[in-house]
């Protein structure tokens, strides 16, 4: 097995970055896909915490990794975090950036402020940080590129041109003050001068690659119920954390793909608005948001916590055609008594097989709920599947049969090394 695409199989959070990191270990390269720096991944390595962002989670083993140009990317946070990175003693020298891959500007993220205000009781508690108007702008093939960057000229006419429409909608509509094109435009070209070293042509380099039989690691952001034609649309993102987004973010064709691993909270979380059947807005709530202490990795906001959807994951898994599944946080559950996982939704008094398109329908579906015993014994040092408690394995053993996806690794607590493996994915 040559090529593992790791995706989020909730609402986004649910590990990633550790799983990447730790396959990042036995690949060659390692490529992001899609979202910006809406995305927070942390990889804990013995003491040390690293909180990436734009950089691809496999530059902390530095493993050579290529942000997509699935991914939109503002070159000023991404300098910054180059910094940051540096400074901790990560040698970013293994970094690459697709000439294609769209770039997030000062007024992309005001108009993601402006957005939400508008929206008044239907925000969708967006990171702010300008992803939505700039795939926007991507679509509207208005996008400027980070190849635009490195052309002077090019790029004075491009953001002139946006800027001149922004400036309306700002003045005329929404009544501030206008933004200074001529500051964008430096602004942009000196963060040209800075990435230059970066830029290439990443989806010939991971085409090759692929063709040498090379171990490639596609690591995914956000998750799939955020995705923006199949989440809780709108309460989504604006790219599509799905295994069909990984190949079309890269530029690879879809038969380059070997394995689709989902990974899978062993509880659900979800940071911002919208639709949470299984939330828990009680002492249970509390207690997962503690104990797996759940705050944004990006923007520090408290995640709202619920009970393992196996509705949600059942629909992820079809939607990337999941081979394998990755169960992590299950520490996290130790101690409540009992536990419960929704098996799936009746809607009417019928239960449903898919996930509803409509948010009112959502809205009057029933989350039907199996109970499981608990365990109370610490797992985190557990190195194999025998070594957890029978209830642990006993829920593991439910979650892959309603599911239908094997469970091929799981995770017991956030460093790199407390993670149980089960069948070799790459
Ligand atoms: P990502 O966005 O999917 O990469 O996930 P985040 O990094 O935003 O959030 C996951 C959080 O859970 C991070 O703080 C991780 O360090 C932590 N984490 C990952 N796996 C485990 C685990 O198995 N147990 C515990 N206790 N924490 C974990
Ligand atoms: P990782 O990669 C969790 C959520 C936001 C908001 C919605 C739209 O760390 O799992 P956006 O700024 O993308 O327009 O916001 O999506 N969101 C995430 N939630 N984890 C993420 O990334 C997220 N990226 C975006 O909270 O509800
Ligand atoms: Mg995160």
């Amino acid at each position: 097995m040559s090529t593992l695409i790791i995706l989020g199989a909730q609402w986004g959070d649910e590990g990633k970055g550790k799983l990447t990191d730790f396959y990042a270990k036995k690949a060659d390269a390692v490529v992001r896909f899609q979202g910006g720096n809406n995305a927070g991944h942390t990889v804990i390595v013995g003491d040390t915490t690293y909180k990436l962002h734009l950089v691809p989670s496999g530059v902390i083993c530095a493993t050579p990794s290529y942000i997509g140009s699935g991914m939109v990317v503002d070159p000023i946070a991404l300098i910054e975090e180059i910094k940051t990175l540096t400074d901790g003693g990560v040698d970013l020298s293994c970094m690459h950036i697709s000439a294609r891959t769209h770039v997030v500007t000062a007024y992309h993220k005001i108009m993601d402020g402006i957005n939400e205000n508008r929206l008044e009781n239907n925000k969708i508690g967006t990171t702010k940080r300008g992803i939505g108007p700039a795939y926007a702008d991507k679509a509207n093939r208005i996008g400027i590129r980070m190849h635009d960057l490195l052309d002077a000229e090019e790029l004075r006419l491009k953001v002139y041109h946006n800027v001149e429409n922004v400036n309306l909608l700002l003045t005329k509509i929404y009544d501030q003050e206008p933004i200074d094109a001529e500051t964008v435009y430096t602004d942009l070209l000196a963060c040209g001068e800075k990435l230059r070293p970066y830029i290439c042509d990443v989806g010939s380099e991971i085409d090759q690659l692929i063709n040498a039989g090379k171990k490639i690691v596609f690591e995914g952001a956000q998750g799939a119920m955020l995705d923006l034609d199949f989440g809780t649309y709108p309460f989504v993102t604006s790219s599509h954390p799905t295994a069909g987004g990984a190949v079309t973010g890269v530029g690879v064709g879809p038969k380059s793909i070997d394995r689709i691993l989902g990974i899978v909270k062993a509880y659900t979380t979800r940071v911002g608005e919208g639709p949470f059947l299984t939330e828990l807005m009680d002492e249970t709530g509390d207690f997962l948001r503690q104990q797996g202490r759940e705050y944004g990795t990006t923007t520090g906001r408290p995640r709202r916590c619920g009970w393992f959807d196996a509705a949600v994951v059942k629909y992820s898994a079809r939607l990337s055609g999941m081979t394998n599944l990755a169960i992590t946080k299950l520490d996290t559950l130790t101690g409540i008594e009992p536990l419960k996982i929704c098996t799936h939704y009746e809607l009417d008094g019928k239960a449903l097989s898919s996930y509803p398109a409509s948010l009112k329908e959502l809205a009057r579906c029933k989350p039907c709920y199996e109970e499981l015993p608990g365990w109370t014994e610490d797992i985190t040092k557990a190195s194999s599947i025998d070594e957890l408690p029978v209830n642990a394995r006993h829920y593991l053993n439910r979650i892959e049969e309603i599911v239908g996806v094997k469970i091929s690794v799981v995770s017991v607590g956030p460093e790199r090394n407390s993670t149980i493996i089960l069948d070799e994915l790459l």
